[in-house]
């Protein structure tokens, strides 16, 4: 029956992506570099303005004729949960937002039981701005990992479960992990942000391999004129690209009906509208499951859901493998990190005096790929 209904869903995803307009955004490095000096050396806020914290909550996206649209093309009640995201938490994190002045922005990092190193590394590195109080950059900040389990669920339990006790940024949900549910990840993760972390405005959603060069990013969240529209921004495939039917990124037809997706950002990282979660979540319950997280969220539900997207050329995507001295502080996010080269890029841009792209000695190869 699905079937059929395919050429109505190619046809809408392809009209709904082409009304979208894109923008180029510029960021001046040197800026950056300035402004992360001021603030997070410093540890005092400066300048700007508090626009991302006036960001006033317009829920329902969902409007009458869209979810009349989506029943026709689905072909069951819009009341029909077909894939239901209902989450039995391991660790519920509830105290992560919990704080006493509730995070605007959070850090939402996908981690496996396993990457204790790697966590830990984000915690003395990059995901520290989320303990340094609000007065950093005038946005408060939360880190939360999220994580799923593993085959040997005892140890990998204990594990997390002291981790947890001694950082509290940790959830964890009743699930398998593995590629196929990363969907179901991104989903269970919407839920814990919609159920205990309701004072967002932006989520930056990373993975446990990504830089986040901090400074670059909240100059970013403070200067964008579309910061505050509703808008996902990150590194943008403007085509779409066709929905793989084999490999490690198939998609089943019953999945996704379509041949391509609309366009969507690299899920290494971005940054999402709070606002759009709720939404995002109802509609995911109605649709069949498909396991191609960022395509899936970022494409296809956003679409359905007329929620806007940026692309900006200082997020990165997993092509981008190497990258030049000169052009890494102005990226927001790097990816492919492993842990020792995360320390590195933390002192390439927290230490005064090592900025000069120029000192090939400075940017190690052996420890960071991405400078080979
Ligand atoms: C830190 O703040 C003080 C006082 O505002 C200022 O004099 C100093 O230059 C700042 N340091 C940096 C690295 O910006
Ligand atoms: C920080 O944001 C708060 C809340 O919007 C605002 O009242 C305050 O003036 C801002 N502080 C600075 C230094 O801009
Ligand atoms: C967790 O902590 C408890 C109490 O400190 C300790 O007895 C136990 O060995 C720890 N478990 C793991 C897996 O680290
Ligand atoms: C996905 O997670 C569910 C719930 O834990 C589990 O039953 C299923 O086996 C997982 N699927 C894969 C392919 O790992
Ligand atoms: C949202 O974007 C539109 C253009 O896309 C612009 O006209 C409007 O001013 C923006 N609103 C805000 C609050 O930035
Ligand atoms: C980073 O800087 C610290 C302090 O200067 C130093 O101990 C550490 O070795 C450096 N790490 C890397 C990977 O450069």
């Amino acid at each position: 029956m699905i079937k059929k209904k395919a050429k109505s869903i190619v046809l809408i995803l392809v009209a709904a992506s082409v009304i979208i307009t894109f923008f180029s955004v510029e960021i001046v490095s040197r800026d950056a570099f300035t402004f992360f000096k001021r603030n997070i050396l410093n540890e005092t806020f400066v300048h700007t303005s508090s626009r991302l914290l006036n960001v006033t909550p317009t829920k329902n996206l969902l409007t009458k004729s869209r979810i009349e649209s989506i029943r026709k093309i689905y072909g069951h009640s819009w009341d029909e949960v077909i894939t239901p995201y209902a989450a039995k938490y391991v660790i519920d994190g509830r105290n992560i937002c919990n704080a006493l002045s509730p995070p605007s922005l959070l850090i939402f990092v996908l981690s496996l039981p396993k990457n204790t190193e790697e966590r830990q590394a984000i915690r003395r590195t990059w995901g520290s701005v989320a303990s340094r109080g609000k007065y950093t950059f005038n946005i408060s900040t939360k880190l939360a990992f999220m994580l799923g389990r593993m085959a040997n669920e005892i140890v990998f339990d204990n594990l997390v479960y002291n981790e947890s006790a001694l950082y509290e940024d940790i959830v964890q949900i009743d699930f398998m992990e593995s590629r196929y549910n990363l969907t179901r990840k991104m989903m269970h993760g919407l839920g814990w942000i919609k159920t205990f972390c309701g004072s967002v405005s932006y989520i930056l959603k990373a993975d446990d391999d990504t830089f986040t060069n901090v400074a670059t990013m909240f100059n970013y969240l403070l200067t964008d004129s579309n910061i505050n529209n509703k808008t996902i921004h990150g590194h943008l495939y403007r085509n779409g690209g066709h929905v793989l039917r084999t490999g490690k990124y198939a998609v089943k037809k019953d999945e996704l009906p379509s041949s391509r997706y609309p366009p969507y950002v690299s899920g290494t990282a971005y940054i999402m509208p709070y606002d759009a979660i709720s939404d995002m979540l109802d509609l995911a319950e109605r649709l069949p499951y498909c396991p191609v997280d960022d395509a899936f969220m970022t494409g296809v539900l956003r679409v359905i859901l007329d929620i806007k997207i940026q692309h900006s050329e200082y997020f990165t995507d997993m092509f981008e493998r190497k990258i030049n001295p000169c052009k890494f502080y102005s990226k927001i996010a790097v990816t492919n990190i492993n842990t020792k080269c995360m320390y590195l890029l933390w002192n390439l841009t927290t230490h005064v005096g090592v900025r000069d792209c120029k000192q090939p000695k400075l940017y190690d190869k052996n420890i960071c790929s991405i400078f080979g």
